[in-house]
């Protein structure tokens, strides 16, 4: 079966420092990968060569067969990939709701179509009853929701989630994770990066660790759990903390 998304021996230089080295792994439809990592590993720089922010130095991106690397953020948008930020940057001085509908428009022309399309996203995140909240005044938990439904109102085959956990209370990580299955049921293939190991291992159908830059293990989460590469360089420091 053809992979869904392809990452094919991606390396990423900023002068002499190797972000990304010879990387590849693939993602099928319909699943959730969990792309974890110590911090530096390299996972944002695969989200911004997925996402096209940037193009890689080696390697390629295939998406649906097609190659992606070299594309623009917006044509690779376009496509089908929507993605999150690690650090949330709606436009703060819209509202929450409008900021949903100038992401709709990336997909749809008409007004209407896009309203209708970002009231459905803001109900679907319950973020419905803040949508006239302007933007920069919702508490941290909301405005990693109005993230998702920014990259959801683009109408994404696949999703790219960047700690979109991170800073939440219980009550919010659980509220979060229903999100994300939610997700999942409507057939969006996800990549999320997430520093919460119960998260992690919890949702993800697969899992691929970065470590300076390589990809040193892949597999089920329970593989990676009890891989000793994986302990030694990460795990190892979670668990006891
Ligand atoms: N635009 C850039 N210019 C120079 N160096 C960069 C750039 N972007 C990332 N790096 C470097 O590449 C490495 C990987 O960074 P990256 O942000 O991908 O890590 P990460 O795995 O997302 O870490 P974290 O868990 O802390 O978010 C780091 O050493 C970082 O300093
Ligand atoms: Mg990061």
């Amino acid at each position: 079966m053809t992979d869904l998304l392809e990452v094919r021996n991606v390396s990423m230089f900023f002068g002499g420092l190797a972000a990304l080295s010879d990387v590849s792994f693939g993602l099928r439809k319909g699943e959730i990968l969990g792309l974890i990592g110590p911090n530096g590993a390299g996972k944002t720089t695969m989200f911004n060569v997925v996402n096209g922010f940037y193009h890689p130095s080696r390697g390629e991106v295939f998406f649906k067969g097609g190659k992606i690397s070299g594309l623009r953020p917006h044509q690779v948008c376009k496509r089908g990939i929507g993605r999150t930020f690690q650090v949330v940057k709606p436009l703060q001085r819209m509202s929450a709701l409008d900021n949903v509908i100038a992401s709709a428009f990336l997909r749809v022309k008409g007004k209407g179509r896009a309203e209708e399309i970002a009231a459905e996203t803001m109900r679907f995140v319950g973020l419905y009853d803040d949508r006239n909240v302007i933007s920069k005044g919702l508490p941290l938990g909301k405005r990693k929701k109005l993230e998702i439904a920014r990259a959801l109102a683009t109408q994404p085959e696949l999703l790219l989630l960047d700690e979109s956990f991170a800073g939440l209370n219980s009550a919010e990580l659980d509220e979060s994770i229903g999100i994300i299955q939610k997700i999942k049921a409507r057939g969006i293939t996800i990549m999320i990066i997430e520093h919460h190991m119960k998260v992690i291992m919890s949702i993800s159908d697969r899992i691929v660790v970065l470590n300076y830059g390589e990809k040193i293990a892949e597999g089920s989460p329970l593989e990676i759990a009890h891989n000793p590469l994986v302990v030694e360089a990460y795990l190892g420091e979670e668990q006891s903390a």
